[in-house]
């Protein structure tokens, strides 16, 4: 049950941050929607309020939010606190994409994917996290990627990225246990997203060595991993935390 809860979702204006923010509402959550896009968001949560016959302000917030600038998840983070009260949930969804030769990748490349998918994390993780050790009761949700456990080639800022998001979901989950904040991780595999669509059209995958490759045989829809937010910040993965979970139709485990 996530009803009554606030949840904050970064990079909601579309893919899997909006099905993300979609579940939780849909769920009776009050979610605020952050994104560096900021009137993609703001179409976002409007549509969510329409469909879902919620109130913009009561039951839904829209911010323009840059993941990597801390000072903007501080004060993200402060705008919710003030407009709800308090911090309840929070998923860290934004992340980039690069695909470059290892070789090729300047440092600004770099930094951007790290920035983006790592530090903003981190900064989300510190900013609510003060919040919610100090009242006692908190959970995080990191999307990462079926990438923490592969070499993929022309990746490499990303596969660091989501490995390094692993790590931090495994010591914030240890750190902040006996204050009762649980701390998880969402690897999804390959999803029905723009993220995904784009590389497709660029020829860096093909969408039939994929599919051939997923034992349950399709990709999944964003809405999937909104389920699996919503049940680890449910009282039913209340004994989980510190896990990675590969949602990925069998994917990695495929020989
Ligand atoms: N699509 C997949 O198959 C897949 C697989 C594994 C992991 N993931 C992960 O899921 C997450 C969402 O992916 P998606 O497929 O929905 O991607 P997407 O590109 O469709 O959406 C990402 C969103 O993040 C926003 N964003 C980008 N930079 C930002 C920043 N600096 N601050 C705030 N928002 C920012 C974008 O504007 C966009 O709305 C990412 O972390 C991605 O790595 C996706």
């Amino acid at each position: 049950m996530v009803t009554g809860k606030t949840v904050l979702v970064t990079g909601a204006a579309g893919g899997i941050g909006a099905a993300i923010a979609e579940e939780f509402a849909g769920a009776g959550a009050q979610v605020a929607l952050g994104d560096i896009d900021g009137p993609g968001v703001k179409e976002t949560a409007t549509r969510l309020a329409t469909k879902l016959g919620l109130e913009m302000g009561q039951e839904l917030l829209a911010h323009r939010l840059n993941v990597s600038a801390s000072q903007e998840v501080e004060a993200w983070v402060e705008a919710v606190m003030t407009a709800w009260g308090k911090v309840d949930v929070v998923v860290n969804n934004a992340g980039i994409q690069l695909n470059r030769a290892s070789l090729d990748l300047s440092d600004d490349d770099w930094q951007r994917v790290l920035g983006v998918n790592l530090d903003g994390c981190f900064y989300l993780c510190r900013a609510a996290g003060r919040h919610m050790v100090a009242r006692g009761e908190g959970v995080v949700i990191n999307i990462a990627s079926i990438a923490v456990q592969f070499g993929m080639p022309r990746r490499l800022p990303y596969c660091v990225s989501k490995a390094g998001i692993a790590a931090l979901t495994r010591v914030l989950a240890v750190e902040w246990a006996s204050a009762g904040v649980r701390v998880n991780a969402i690897a999804p595999g390959y999803i029905e997203t723009e993220l995904v669509r784009y590389a497709f059209e660029q020829g860096h995958i093909r969408p039939e060595e994929i599919t051939a490759k997923i034992p349950q045989g399709e990709l999944a829809k964003p809405r999937t991993i909104g389920e699996v937010a919503v049940f680890l910040a449910s009282d039913a993965a209340g004994y989980i935390t510190g896990q990675t979970l590969v949602v990925d139709g069998g994917y990695s485990v495929f020989k």
